[in-house]
């Protein structure tokens, strides 16, 4: 009966289409599920978010009132330059161009730059402000740069996939956590005055077929209105509050129209629901229409003027394109450039191709190496620990393992063998030696790496000990049987351009084997760019300890020797579910392959993705969402939880936030108060000094609902042996609501809310409610 009136409420609002994708039945209740309702116009934005983007577009409607329509066009696209992406530039009035660059988690392809550790590896460091402190770096190495426009953070792919190429770019599956990362790391990077660009907008989760190719169009990411707001939307939320200047729509179709001209996403969710002030650039050919691309908000063609440049000073002459679309495109770019105020003596761009004689402007001056090693130790994930055999107590004779152990290529290697073109691709893998990063756009470009062989032994060193090593054998000889530990590392790699066919390969298990036959004590260390499954050695008794140690960046080997001996007690937690078995992955396993010219990916999974679907559907994982070992031990105590005043004004009325409020870049301003509360205290039970990732999961009462959802977390310590410290969590509105698609709005559910404090997704260890 419900469904029905909400069905029925759909109808008359015109949102409810009747449609069968592939053969499958669309659940009749969500509207536009599998389609793109036209939004039209395009909202021209006036900078009445905050008195800095007001100021900003004053100055850049100023400008934009001097120029000719040739410049305004010419603001519009990309040009040639040095840098991955450069916008065409007015000299007469002073507007330079912007120089857009990769990647992520670092300058690719420069010298003197810093290699940090990818997204993924940030977010299992489950603390907010290394993440920001991450953001503040990068910005300080584009700045130096002369770089305008970071390309990153990454909220899209949300890894629905397991395979998914590209999961380790971004955050993590969970969009709360990866939502405190895109805000944090869009915070800091634009606190440097570089444009953030928040990645890639949106339903952009897969590598196969992602673009148009001979085949046909690109793949088609059909999701319900509700799934489409409560996952996919919700991290960029954050980095759009936060004040990103840029947001890039993706190469994939979206509800059967393509990213970069889809009105619904652009003009409808981003730049009106969310009220984006900023602008969007296409990713690179990713346009895939002229006026369509233009009426449908897109402001920024890369890498060159695709179907725009003349055509569209022609589309603007003849009507088809209004002057005022064209005037908001420009004035949305150029006042991105000055919410930086990049006028005043920003650097021009260092940018240089390897080949040419150049003098590189030093980025790497301010030190970033601390930071790296720091965050890539609180990512690293102890698994397995059994019989403490971690940390380290001052070993004099270990036997390294595994091609993951040292650096094998040079990233020359990798431009020659993954080729050049507008991208110098670093990818990294078996052959070539420890991984650092993944491969394709959002790969860095180290200045040096320190591997783990390296760092081991320099430890060694120290104790005046014994090293023995083997990087290349799956069956390495047993001939060091007498060192205390054998170290294995593997890696799990992964790339933009295609999904991963595994997330287990057999040389790297059968090496594990193969060594733990022989020595009592292996340890294996994993490097992975995304979910790697254990279940071919996890239960080897001679397998005492397991480290996810992600995707570190340049200082690898010294996160991962802080974190074996026991200078660094490991925090990190996993930023998604290890399966026993890939196929418990089920449909969420593997990217859809087809061969049809309008190729589709059904999202009917909704809102159960990665631990809400093992959660409802009952799996036992191998290793939980936000599971991690520590050489200590913590307790949880006294769950405190309140509701502010601001709770009883958003339940009155319908619970939908006052539709009088004006939109705020971010979305409706209430949905970002306080309504609760929630405190834990934790303390320290064990010998060792140690921080704990507290962790509060939240069940919402609202049908159709995942069992529980994060909604908070925090990195408590590091803690002495005994010392205790409260946790605190504040529970936003947007938090405690679910997206309502018939009021086209967040509605915060009436009822009791249980409250999951504790160690991972499935390990509680003090509950509590709150009614509202
Ligand atoms: C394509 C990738 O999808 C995008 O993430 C990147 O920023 C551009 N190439 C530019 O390299």
């Amino acid at each position: 009966m419900k469904i029905q009136v909400a069905l029925y409420a759909a109808v008359q609002a015109g949102l409810v289409f009747s449609q069968t994708t592939n053969g499958t039945e669309t659940p009749s209740e969500v509207p536009y599920y599998g389609l793109s309702p036209p939004v039209y116009p395009s909202p021209a934005s006036n900078g009445s978010s905050s008195t800095q983007w007001s100021a900003a577009y004053k100055r850049a409607k100023a400008l934009v009132a001097q120029m000719t329509l040739e410049e305004k066009t010419n603001l519009t696209r990309g040009v040639t330059g040095s840098c991955i992406g450069t916008t065409g530039s007015v000299e007469r009035l002073g507007i330079r161009s912007l120089c857009l660059s990769d990647a992520p988690d670092g300058i690719r392809g420069q010298e003197f730059v810093s290699s940090f550790p990818a997204g993924i590896h940030v977010a299992a460091t489950f603390d907010p402000d290394l993440m920001y402190k991450y953001g503040v770096a990068l910005g300080e190495e584009y700045h130096a740069k002369g770089i305008n426009v970071a390309l990153g953070p990454v909220a899209g792919p949300l890894g629905r996939i397991a395979r998914g190429g590209r999961n380790w770019e971004g955050l993590s599956n969970d969009p709360y956590l990866a939502g405190i990362g895109m805000g944090a790391i869009t915070t800091g990077i634009q606190e440097r005055g570089v444009i953030a660009t928040a990645k890639h907008w949106l339903l952009n989760e897969q590598e196969f077929r992602r673009t148009n190719t001979d085949a046909g169009e690109a793949m088609s990411s059909n999701a319900d209105d509700r799934t489409l707001h409560e996952l996919y939307a919700f991290p960029f939320m954050n980095a759009l509050r936060a004040g990103a200047g840029a947001v890039l729509c993706g190469y994939n179709r979206a509800n059967q129209s393509y990213a970069c001209q889809n009105s619904k996403l652009l003009n409808g969710v981003l730049k009106t629901e969310l009220g984006f002030e900023g602008f969007v650039v296409s990713d690179w050919a990713g346009q895939h229409s002229g006026v369509a691309s233009a009426n449908a908000g897109l402001d920024l063609v890369m890498p060159d003027g695709g179907y725009w440049g003349d055509n569209l000073t022609q589309a603007v002459t003849n009507g088809s394109v209004s002057a005022d679309r064209l005037d908001d495109m420009a004035t949305r770019i150029l006042a991105s450039f000055h919410l930086l105020d990049q006028e005043y003596s920003y650097p021009l761009p260092s940018i240089y191709t390897n080949a040419q004689k150049h003098f590189a402007v030093d980025a790497q001056s301010f030190d970033h190496a601390e930071l790296i090693h720091q965050i890539g130790a609180a990512g690293t994930v102890l698994v397995k620990n059994v019989n403490n055999t971690l940390p380290f107590k001052k070993p004099r004779y270990l036997a390294v393992y595994g091609y993951d152990a040292t650096v094998k290529a040079s990233p020359w290697d990798n431009y020659l063998r993954f080729g050049g073109g507008y991208e110098v691709n670093f990818g990294w893998s078996t052959l070539n030696g420890t991984m650092i990063t993944g491969g394709g756009s959002g790969s860095n470009t180290p200045s040096y790496v320190i591997d783990p062989f390296m760092a081991v032994s320099q430890r060694i060193a120290q104790d005046k000990g014994t090293l023995r090593w083997d990087f290349w054998s799956e069956n390495p000889s047993p001939a060091f049987v007498n060192a205390e530990h054998c170290l294995v590392f593997i890696n799990a790699y992964a790339s933009e351009s295609f999904d991963r066919t595994s997330l287990k390969d057999a040389f790297s298990d059968n090496l594990v084997n193969n060594v733990a036959a022989n020595c009592s004590s292996t340890i294996v260390v994993i490097h992975n760019a995304g979910i790697r499954v254990v279940d071919e050695w996890i239960d080897n008794p001679n397998v005492t300890a397991v480290i996810f140690a992600g995707l570190p960046g340049q200082e690898t080997g010294r996160s991962i020797v802080s974190v074996l001996y026991g200078e660094i007690n490991p925090s990190g937690r996993l930023p998604f579910t290890v399966a026993k078995a890939e196929s418990d992955y089920g449909t969420l396993l593997n990217s859809t392959v087809s061969s049809d010219y309008f190729p589709s990916i059904n999202f009917t999974e909704g809102v159960f993705t990665d631990y809400r679907a093992f959660d409802r559907e009952g799996i036992e994982p191998q290793f939980a969402f936000g599971y991690g070992l520590s050489y200590t031990t913590f307790e949880y105590a006294d769950l405190t939880a309140s509701l502010l005043g601001t709770a009883a004004g958003a339940s009155a009325g319908n619970s939908i936030p006052d539709s009088s409020v004006a939109i705020v870049q971010g979305g409706h301003p209430d949905l970002w108060d306080t309504l609760a509360v929630v405190t834990c205290t934790v303390s320290n039970t064990g010998a060792l000094d140690g921080a704990e990732v507290v962790q509060l999961y939240v069940s919402i009462p609202a049908e159709d609902t995942p069992v529980r959802q994060l909604r908070g977390f925090q990195r408590v310590g590091p803690l002495a042996p005994g010392e205790g410290r409260r946790a605190v969590f504040e529970l936003t509105r947007r938090d405690l609501s679910v997206w309502d698609v018939v009021a086209q709005q967040w509605r915060l559910p009436r009822g009791e809310f249980g409250l999951f404090v504790g160690a991972s997704s499935r390990d509680f260890r003090v509950n509590g409610t709150i009614t509202i």
